[in-house]
């Protein structure tokens, strides 16, 4: 099987997206052949800053190489090492009915955040189709927030199948986190945007600092505790290790147990949880020769599908 999926380069991971997205990511890759890309072609309808993009691109290189993603099993590659995208995402941009852009939200929401609306982010569901259909991928894995931008990918295979002949496999989306929305340290949805982030890889000093900030409600520490499905430092907890997060629970309940005590064990537990990845990353940083070859040795593998696939579309649609 298949399967592809994509991350905008847009700055540090926090573990919301860890175990939103990348974790099941990971967890999926070791089921079938997994193309995972950097999407910096992406990225230019928010980022208007060179310096700033490359530095992402290898930002989230790093974080992924640390947190386990294994070269040897995934093509790991960055979008813009196969520019074969583009070519396929104009093919499609002629037969893609406006109503059908149109009707994205995801497109409304961005502009509605201070996104400039461009055409480019307007197409963007349709480079997303490119990617997708480009390495003829059956499965998808992405968050809720994607699942529309699926759905184009589908009704445009379809359509372009129905018009020249079978060319594309049409993907099914996997929808991660569906099970949790990782909450942020003010309770809301945790997001780059709502600055309420705990990085994958903040130092040790910043991570405890964030954590003790974590908002909680102001039962005292001698009362027994009620309302714990809202306490933000046990949903956290959780994630991480959850049998210890039940006697945590346990002890809240019972009164003479603090917040501040629970913090404590989030922090202690965060710090452990990502220690190996740490040490990786560290690792890595000192041999971006590796994290530069891997990306390459992937855009190698990823083209190699691409050409394919192109040789077959530019057939069917006359372009040779
Ligand atoms: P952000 O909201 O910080 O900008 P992105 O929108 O770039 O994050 O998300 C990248 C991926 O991480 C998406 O697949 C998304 O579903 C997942 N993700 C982000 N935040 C969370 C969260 N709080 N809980 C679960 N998954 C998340
Ligand atoms: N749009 C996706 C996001 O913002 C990233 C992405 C680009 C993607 N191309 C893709 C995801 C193709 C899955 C498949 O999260």
């Amino acid at each position: 099987m298949r399967i592809l999926s994509g991350i905008q380069p847009s700055g540090k991971l926090h573990i919301g997206n860890y175990f939103g997205m990348m974790r099941p990511a990971l967890e999926l890759a070791q089921r079938g052949e997994a193309f995972y890309f950097i999407a910096d072609y992406h990225s230019l309808t928010s980022v208007a800053d060179a310096a700033q993009l490359r530095a992402n691109v290898v930002d989230v290189a790093l974080d992924f190489l640390a947190c386990g993603l294994d070269p040897a099993q995934t093509v790991f590659y960055r979008q813009s090492d196969v520019p074969q995208v583009t070519e396929l995402a104009w093919i499609l941009n002629s037969i893609t009915p406006l109503p059908m852009l149109e009707n994205c939200h995801s497109y409304k929401d961005k502009v509605a955040q201070g996104i400039t609306a461009s055409a480019g982010l307007f197409t963007y569901p349709v480079l997303m189709a490119a990617d997708i259909l480009i390495v003829q991928s059956q499965l998808v894995p992405v968050g809720k927030d994607q699942k529309q931008h699926i759905e184009v990918t589908r009704d445009l295979a379809g359509a372009f199948n129905h018009k020249f002949g079978e060319v594309f496999q049409i993907p099914e989306p996997s929808i991660l986190g569906e099970v949790a929305t990782v909450p942020g340290v003010d309770g809301q949805k945790m997001s780059k945007s709502y600055h309420n982030t705990i990085e994958i890889f903040g130092d040790e000093k910043a991570t405890r600092k964030k954590v003790m900030g974590i908002v909680t409600d102001s039962q005292p520490v001698e009362a027994p505790k009620t309302d714990l499905d809202k306490n933000i430092p046990l949903q956290l907890l959780k994630l991480i290790v959850p049998a210890q997060a039940q006697a945590a629970e346990a002890k809240l309940a019972a009164g003479g147990y603090g917040y501040g005590a629970v913090k404590k064990e989030l922090a202690d537990a965060l710090l452990d949880y990502f220690a190996p990845a740490r040490a990786k990353r560290a690792e890595l940083v000192l041999n971006t020769d590796y994290v530069r070859d891997v990306l390459r040795q992937g855009a190698a593998r990823a083209n190699a599908v691409a050409n394919e696939t192109m040789a077959k579309v530019r057939e069917a649609v006359g372009l040779r």
